[in-house]
């Protein structure tokens, strides 16, 4: 691919790592191979991606990276495991990119919205359930914005900061129980 794009005289001088989808319930009866195409979305998409990218951005001294997470990114999600895990690595993974990248002319952020008002909910089967949240060009603006200012983390909205400052602060037992009753007030029972 970047073969090509030099051939072509094409430099990508910004790279979002946006695409992911939802996936709910107890993972003992969610389908294996949705498990799997998510790891291969969130995690292997951006990790083939930036790899391809990256480089060509450090040797011009310019780029940028925008990867979307969630406010889930930063504790376990029970009832959606592998969608928590594969935001955390998002989170895991961009925050050491830019301490990596450091001087070299090229950022890495870290968008992580709450509920936004896209297909998001319908595509994963919990719409008509009370799905309200922020609007998404709000949220695309404040992350755009910040990328071009090189922040490394952006939450949107003030409930989702206080959402985060929950996962990280409150006891991990507190927490999974918080998110149980949240996900169990959306439907989403074993
Ligand atoms: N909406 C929320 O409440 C919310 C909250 C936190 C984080 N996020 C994150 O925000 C990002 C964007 O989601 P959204 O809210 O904009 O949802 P969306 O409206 O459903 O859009 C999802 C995007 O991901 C792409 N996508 C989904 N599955 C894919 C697959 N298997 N292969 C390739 N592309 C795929 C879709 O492409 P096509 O249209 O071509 O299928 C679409 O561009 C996701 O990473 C999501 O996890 C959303």
């Amino acid at each position: 691919m970047c073969a090509r794009l030099e051939a072509k005289g094409i430099e990508i001088g910004i790279l979002v790592n946006n695409a992911g989808f939802g996936l709910h319930g107890a993972f003992d009866v969610t389908p294996l191979e949705d498990e799997l195409r998510m790891v291969e979305v969130h995690v292997c998409a951006t990790v083939r991606l930036t790899k391809a990218l990256l480089p060509a951005m450090v040797r011009r001294g310019r780029g940028r990276v925008l990867n979307i997470g969630s406010v889930y990114s930063f504790a376990p999600v029970p009832m959606q495991a592998m969608y928590g895990a594969t935001k955390a690595f998002l989170a895991s993974f961009s925050e050491a990119l830019a301490g990596e990248l450091k001087g070299t002319g090229v950022t890495v952020t870290l968008l992580c919205p709450g509920l936004t008002r896209t297909e998001f909910h319908n595509r994963a089967g919990i719409h008509g359930k009370g799905i309200r949240g922020v609007s998404a060009d709000v949220v695309a603006r404040l992350g755009v914005d910040g990328m071009e200012r090189g922040r490394l983390v952006i939450i949107p909205s003030f409930w989702n900061n206080v959402f985060v400052l929950a996962a990280r602060c409150f006891p991990r037992r507190t927490y999974l129980a918080l998110i149980l009753t949240i996900n169990r007030m959306r439907g989403l029972t074993r």
